[in-house]
């Protein structure tokens, strides 16, 4: 595992939004709605346009939710949803606010990791039951970021990404604020392209891929061509599909 990582990530407004048109991921909301069953008050940070902070709101007749840009929230003007401008780096909540804390896919964009771990453990009520903060990232074998690292990361000079260390990282602060059972979970989710010419199928995944982090890099055009290649690859393997697996990590308080 890598000992730091290479962000934090810009995500352009755009470059989320033609993703999320993309997603299925139908196993993560399933898997977040279970572990949210037994609480009441739950925070969903980085909630962004709102589809696991709607299924939990829908479960618990209620969903908080901070998200730095709110005009993202397409999903989270609905009843029961609270919806914030803020940052993991710097909650607007007392210590203990909320029984379940979710910060999903939202490690790579934070710019202070450690303090947004801090944070989100502080707000998180250890002495409640059923007392939770659930994190979810990037598995190691997802298809998206071995895409990513192969073309576009190189083209831009960094290095590859690897969020193993995020979650890592995550564990060792919650760990230091009472947390002590950590118990991991993997989700299948995927981006689907359904686009039956195989040419309008690899640049619209190109255009995906590389807008997801890369719109507005000034070699945006160089990654769309080195990406092609590697996307005909895949598809030759998996037609229609890049996946994008998950690794998902419950802190709770209590016995290991
Ligand atoms: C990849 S999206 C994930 C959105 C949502 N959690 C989900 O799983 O659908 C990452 C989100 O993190 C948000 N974000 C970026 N920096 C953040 C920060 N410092 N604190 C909280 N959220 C942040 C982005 O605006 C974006 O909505």
């Amino acid at each position: 595992m890598s000992t730091g990582y290479r962000g934090p990530h810009a995500l352009s407004n755009r470059g989320w939004l033609d993703f999320v048109a993309r997603l299925e991921r139908r196993e993560e909301i399933a898997l977040v709605r279970s572990l949210t069953s037994g609480n009441s008050r739950a925070l969903d940070v980085g909630g962004g346009t709102g589809e696991l902070t709607h299924a939990v709101a829908v479960q618990l007749g209620g969903c908080t939710a901070v998200e730095p840009h709110t005009d993202r929230a397409t999903r989270l003007r609905e009843t029961g949803i609270e919806i914030l401008p803020g940052s993991a780096e710097e909650l607007p909540f007392d210590d203990g606010t909320f029984d379940v804390v979710l910060a999903n896919w939202i490690l790579p964009y934070v710019t202070d990791l450690e303090a947004s771990v801090r944070e989100i453990g502080r707000v998180a009520d250890l002495s409640h039951p059923e007392a939770k903060v659930v994190f979810i990232g990037g598995a190691p074998d997802n298809e998206l970021v071995a895409l990513l690292n192969e073309t576009c990361v190189p083209v831009a000079g960094e290095p590859p990404d690897d969020q193993g260390y995020l979650l890592a990282v995550a564990e060792e602060v919650l760990g230091r604020q009472g947390f002590s059972r950590f118990d991991l979970y993997r989700t299948e989710a995927a981006l689907h392209f359904p686009e039956a010419d195989l040419d309008d199928r690899v640049r619209a995944a190109a255009r995906t891929l590389v807008n997801f982090w890369y719109e507005e890099h000034p070699a945006a055009p160089e990654m769309l061509t080195a990406v092609e290649p590697a996307l005909r690859r895949h598809f030759a393997r998996r037609p229609h599909a890049v996946g994008d697996q998950g690794v998902v990590l419950v802190a709770r308080p209590g016995p290991a």
